[in-house]
C-alpha cells in the first residue's frame, strides 16, 4: 500500500456546494424556531436590554410588530415573558387578568392567531420583588409545595387569555402536573406544556436578569440543578413526561448539548433546547468586536442544537434566522 495515496477519500462529498448540501445530514428550518420576547409594562417605546444588542423590552405595541413579523418569517412560535411595573413577595402581578404577561398573550394572539403557537414563560421570578421563581418560606428559603399553587392559577390565567403553550420553568418538584391538571381541571384540554425540564443555575443567564429587571440576590441553586449532573438531566425529563409534558427542553442550550443528546435519546416526545441570553450575549459581543463573522456563527450555533438532537429551538435570532434559512 502506498500511504501516500489514500484509497477512501472523504473529501470527494466536499467538493462542490451542491454535493454538500445534497449529503447534509442535518437542516434548520424555519418552523423549528421560537422567539423568546419580553413585555414591559407601562412603557410606550421599546427599550434596549444593554446586554443583549439587538434585543428589547417591547411595549404592548411593539411586541404584536414583532409578533407579526415572527409569524412572517415563518417561525414556529413566540415565546413571552412579562415585565410588570410593580413587584411584590408573592409576585401578585402574575395572576391578575391584567397583568403585563396575560394581556400580551391575549394581544398576541388576536395579531397573529394561528400562524404562530403563542407560549408563555410560567414562572414567578419576574414577577417578584426578591427575584425568586416561587414563594418563599419565613426563613427565605423556596417553598415549593406552596409555589405550585400559584403556578396552577397562573396557567389557567394564561389559558383564559387565549394562550396555545404554557412552559413551566421555574424547577419545582410536581410543576408540569399541577399545570396539567390545573389546565384540565378549567376546561383547558388543549392547552399544551412545553416543559423546562433540564434546567441548570447557570452564569449564561445573566444578560436575561437586565431583560426582566429581575431583582433577584443570591442564585437558584437549590432548586435549579447543578451543572455538574447529566443523569439528572434525563431523570427530570423522564419525570416531566410521565406527569405530561408534551415538549421537554434543555437549558442553556451550547454548554449543555450533551444532556441534549441525552434527552433526546431517552424520551419520546419532541425535544427543545432554549439558546440562553448569554450565549446570545457572547456572539454578538465577539461579532461587534469583528472577532468572528456573525451570520455564519448563527448558523453554525443553530444547526448544533439540531445535530444534538433539538427539534424545536428558542433563539433571540429566530426571525431574522428564518429569513437565511429560506434563501
Ligand atoms: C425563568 C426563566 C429564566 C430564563 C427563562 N425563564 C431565568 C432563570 O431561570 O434564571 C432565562 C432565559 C435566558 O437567559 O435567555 N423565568
Amino acid at each position: 500500500m502506498n500511504i501516500e495515496k489514500p484509497v477512501i477519500r472523504p473529501r470527494r462529498l466536499r467538493r462542490t456546494p451542491i454535493l454538500r448540501r445534497m449529503v447534509a445530514e442535518t437542516a434548520v428550518r424555519p418552523a423549528n424556531l421560537v422567539l423568546p420576547a419580553f413585555v414591559r409594562e407601562g412603557i410606550s417605546e421599546p427599550v434596549p436590554i444593554s446586554s443583549m444588542p439587538g434585543v428589547v423590552q417591547h411595549s404592548r405595541e411593539s411586541l404584536r410588530k414583532a409578533a407579526a413579523e415572527a409569524a412572517a418569517a415563518g417561525i414556529g412560535g413566540i415565546m413571552l415573558f412579562g415585565v410588570p411595573e410593580k413587584k411584590d413577595a408573592v409576585g401578585s402581578g402574575a395572576l391578575d387578568p391584567e397583568g403585563i404577561l396575560n394581556v400580551a398573550i391575549a394581544d398576541v394572539v388576536s395579531e397573529v392567531g394561528d400562524s404562530l403557537t403563542v407560549m408563555s414563560d410560567l414562572c414567578l421570578d419576574e414577577f417578584t420583588d426578591h427575584g425568586h421563581c416561587g414563594v418563599l418560606t419565613e426563613d427565605g428559603s423556596v417553598d415549593n409545595d406552596a409555589t405550585l399553587e400559584i403556578y396552577a392559577q397562573m396557567a389557567i390565567a394564561h389559558a383564559e387569555a387565549g394562550v396555545d403553550m404554557v412552559g413551566p420553568s421555574g424547577m419545582m418538584d410536581g410543576q408540569v402536573a399541577v399545570t396539567r391538571d390545573a389546565l384540565d381541571s378549567a376546561g383547558h384540554t388543549d392547552v399544551s406544556i412545553l416543559a423546562y425540564s433540564a434546567k441548570y443555575a447557570s452564569a449564561f443567564f445573566g444578560p436575561f436578569r437586565e431583560a426582566v429587571n429581575s431583582a433577584l440576590q443570591g442564585d437558584r441553586r437549590t432548586y435549579q440543578q447543578d451543572p455538574a449532573n447529566a443523569l439528572e438531566g434525563v431523570r427530570e425529563a423522564l419525570l416531566d413526561v410521565a406527569e405530561g409534558a408534551d415538549i421537554v427542553m434543555v437549558k442553556p442550550g451550547l454548554p449543555y448539548l450533551d444532556v441534549l443528546q441525552r434527552v433526546r435519546e431517552s424520551v419520546d416526545v419532541p425535544v427543545a433546547a432554549y439558546n440562553i441570553s448569554g450565549e446570545y450575549a457572547m456572539l454578538e459581543a465577539a461579532a461587534a468586536n469583528g472577532w468572528i463573522d456573525r451570520e455564519p456563527a448563527i448558523l453554525e450555533t443553530l444547526t448544533a442544537f439540531k445535530r444534538a438532537g433539538a427539534d424545536v429551538i428558542l433563539t433571540y435570532w429566530a426571525t431574522e434566522a428564518a429569513g437565511w434559512l429560506r434563501g
